[in-house]
């Protein structure tokens, strides 16, 4: 995020909506029962580690956006998302996949510990953010559609599927349209569902509950055309990551084949996509409008 004056009141903001789901997650991680020491070591090491937490501040603002507040449906699928989130980062990570050895400004979940336990940690992570939805979301039908939303944006039909197209696009010049397709699949689905699960939480009506998901759709799809062009553009200590790496691994993104002005472009252009997708909310969409501006700012 930019850190201007401008910026401050936003930053406060999306602050606070972090503490929000921190609060949770630790909760829930200090209510595992009997968990062997390592593996909930390597959890609270990688779920509790600063993650911008982006994803859970879609889920708390669609429910504003939507009922005015922020109720605790939402709370509990803020931190789903961001569980999902998480584990697939662990994954990400992975020397099958990116092989990297730095996140959120530490050692990879596989260098801090090993890989079978980073693979592990990951199947945990995945599975508890479908116990918490299932066995905290008071309503059951609620409950089922959040499983629903966040199984098939999580699956292989969604993250997966742009995971793994993603490792077989790697080395090879794809077309845009198999470009767009492994971004809308690997990282868009998730703000989508971010957004969905916000608006459900809320009790949103379907007409309302698309606009939130074609918004999630379009910031989601900036925000990985932005993660391509920071790893060319910006320095592993802003990033917290390694940077560069997506050209070191001949990675297919959006700078490597259109460069990095078409790249900004189109980053602009989907913000405004996501913009044009809030209109049904009028003014209830402040903040999900201003989070979709700041994010095509963001440095980190
Ligand atoms: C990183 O996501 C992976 C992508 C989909 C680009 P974030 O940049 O949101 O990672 P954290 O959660 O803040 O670490
Ligand atoms: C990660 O994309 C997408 C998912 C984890 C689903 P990247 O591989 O570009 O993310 P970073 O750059 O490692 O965070
Ligand atoms: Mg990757
Ligand atoms: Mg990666
Ligand atoms: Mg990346």
């Amino acid at each position: 995020m930019p850190s201007g004056p401008d910026n401050l009141d936003f930053a406060e903001a999306l602050a606070e909506q972090a503490r929000r789901v921190n609060a949770v997650l630790t909760e829930r991680l200090d209510a595992l029962g009997q968990v062997p020491p390592r593996l909930a070591e390597a959890m609270r090491y990688t779920l509790e580690a600063p993650g911008k937490r982006i994803r859970a501040a879609v889920v708390l603002w669609s429910c504003e956006a939507v009922c005015g507040r922020v109720v605790p449906a939402a709370l509990t699928a803020a931190a789903a998302v961001e569980m999902v989130h998480t584990y697939s980062l662990v994954h990400d990570d992975l020397p099958a996949m990116d092989n990297d050895d730095l996140r959120r400004g530490r050692p990879t979940c596989h260098k801090a510990f090993d890989e079978a336990t980073a693979i592990l940690t990951g199947d945990a992570l995945l599975t508890l953010a479908f116990e918490v939805l299932a066995r905290r979301v008071a309503d059951p039908a609620l409950a089922v559609a959040m499983v629903r939303t966040l199984a098939s944006a999580a699956g292989p039909e969604g993250m997966i599927a742009g995971q793994v197209e993603d490792v077989l696009a790697t080395g090879t010049r794809g077309e845009l349209e198999l470009l767009e397709r492994i971004h809308c699949n690997k990282t868009a689905r998730m703000f989508a569902a971010a957004a969905r699960m916000g608006g459900l939480a809320g009790g949103a009506e379907e007409p309302i509950l698309d606009g939130l998901t074609l918004y999630g759709l379009k910031i989601g799809l900036g925000f990985q055309v932005a993660d391509d062009i920071l790893d060319e553009a910006a320095g592993t200590d802003q990033l917290g990551k390694t940077a560069g790496k997506d050209a070191e691994q001949g990675k297919l993104t959006y700078p490597s084949l259109i460069g990095l002005d078409r790249a900004r472009r189109t980053a602009r252009e989907l913000t405004e996509q996501a913009l044009d997708a809030l209109k049904p909310l009028g003014s209830a969409g402040h903040m999900l409008g201003l989070l979709a501006r700041e994010l095509l700012e963001r440095t980190r």
